[in-house]
């Protein structure tokens, strides 16, 4: 009989983990996600898979070594992904801190939980590192022999993470990989990153359910893919016969204004852009009213301004596409996602979180 496969996904409740419990399902593997305690007892993105004989939670928190340990002494998994994360750069300037306990010392700790359970021979682990290493970039396009500069909290945090997999990989001859992503969006994606809040805001602006959306650096470049494309590449990097770090990208570049244009043509709103810096708006041109301004709020104190990946290892050496979903392809289905969305929420009566009214008020980052 063939060994099992046991996967222990942590972040199974954030956007890649529900896509890759899904996706390691299918493949027959038997999967445990780590949840951590919340008021709200309410995981929308993997809803429908609790409940399904193969998929088991457990609490546990990736600031708590103990829990750890004990969760992986009892799965015993022979794949770790470790996804969980303070994920937010914006936030992580607000709590860094609390980023770097997750972001930094999460993974040393799940590194030695494996070592005191003495799993380092089967256990393989993949560790979700960040096109944000690259940072203030030092070349473009980013592959794995560029130099690293964060520029944020949360990628000071990560580099720690990249580092010390390296390190344990070496030291104890650990399968153990950084897979280094860029970013890579979906209609699960969290609502205040900028691709989602420009999806459900267009969505909102077409139904005469908001008024204007307001952003931050629309010059902002970056590298977008579809997420359900990328959790193949967290598979593919531990099936391969050696544990090396790979870029996963597109290797194509849009601004936030190209993301923002592109969005509302989807639901249905022409856009022409006028004025420069914060001065800057969009304006619907049926109607001639500012749907789009800028709002210094959403500045960051250091921004990475120019991410584009180059996934010519992962293409090669793990036969992974990294063209199959298009963004023109990927906006398309957020939009189409958040405008039936907007109108569902409507039609079911549903008092929405304020979350839209936070965010049209510039309140939430
Ligand atoms: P996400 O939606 O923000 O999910 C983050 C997950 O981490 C959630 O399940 C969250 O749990 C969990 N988490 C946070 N703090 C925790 C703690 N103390 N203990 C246990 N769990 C904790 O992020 P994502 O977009 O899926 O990204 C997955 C990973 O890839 C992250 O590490 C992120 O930094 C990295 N990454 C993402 C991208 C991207 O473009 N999406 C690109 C490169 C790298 P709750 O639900 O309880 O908050
Ligand atoms: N969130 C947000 N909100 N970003 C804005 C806004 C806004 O209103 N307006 C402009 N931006 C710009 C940001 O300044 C940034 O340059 C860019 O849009 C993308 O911001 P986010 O969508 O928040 O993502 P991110 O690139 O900072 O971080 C994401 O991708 C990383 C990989 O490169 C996260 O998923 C990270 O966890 C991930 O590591």
């Amino acid at each position: 009989m063939s060994t099992p496969h046991i996967a222990l996904i942590t972040g199974v409740t954030g956007q890649d983990g529900s896509y890759l419990s899904e996706f390691l399902l299918d493949k027959g593997y038997e999967v445990h996600g780590l949840i951590r305690r919340s008021s709200v007892d309410f995981r929308e993105r993997i809803a429908h898979l609790e409940g399904k004989p193969h998929f088991h939670l457990h609490y546990a928190d990736m600031t708590d070594s103990m829990s750890l340990v004990k969760l992986i002494g009892m799965v015993r998994p022979t794949e770790i992904y470790n996804l969980a994360a303070q994920s937010h750069v914006q936030v992580s300037f607000d709590a860094p801190e609390f980023t770097a306990d997750v972001d930094a010392i999460g993974v040393l700790r799940i590194l030695e939980a494996v070592r005191t359970n003495h799993l380092e021979a089967t256990c393989r682990i993949y560790q979700a590192s960040t096109s944000e290493l690259y940072g203030k970039v030092e070349e473009v396009p980013q592959n794995e022999q560029t130099p690293f500069h964060p520029y944020s909290p949360y990628a000071v945090a990560k580099l720690y993470g990249y580092w010390i997999v390296k390190e344990y990989r070496e030291a104890y001859h650990m399968f153990c990989c950084s897979g280094i992503l860029f970013n890579h969006e979906s209609e699960r994606r969290g609502e205040t990153f900028v691709t989602r809040k420009i999806t459900l805001a267009a969505a909102r602006i077409a139904q005469g359910k908001q008024d204007c959306l307001y952003l931050g650096n629309l010059d902002s470049l970056r590298d977008w893919g579809y997420a359900k494309d990328y959790v193949e590449c967290m598979w593919l990097i531990l099936q391969h016969d050696k544990p090396e770090d790979f870029v996963i990208a597109t290797g194509v570049q849009h601004t936030v204004r190209e993301f923002a244009t592109l969005a509302f043509r989807y639901a249905g709103i022409n856009l022409r852009w006028e004025g420069a810096g914060v001065d800057e708006k969009g304006i619907d041109q049926a109607t001639g009213k500012v749907v789009v301004a800028v709002s210094p709020d959403f500045y960051r104190p250091t921004d990475v301004v120019n991410l584009l990946g180059d996934p010519t290892k992962a293409k090669n050496e793990l036969g992974w596409n990294p063209q199959s979903t298009s963004f023109e392809r990927l906006v398309e289905i957020m939009v189409s996602h958040d405008v039936r969305k907007v109108a569902a929420d409507h039609v079911a009566g549903v008092m929405r979180t304020n979350l839209a009214e936070y965010l049209e008020k510039g309140l939430v980052k």
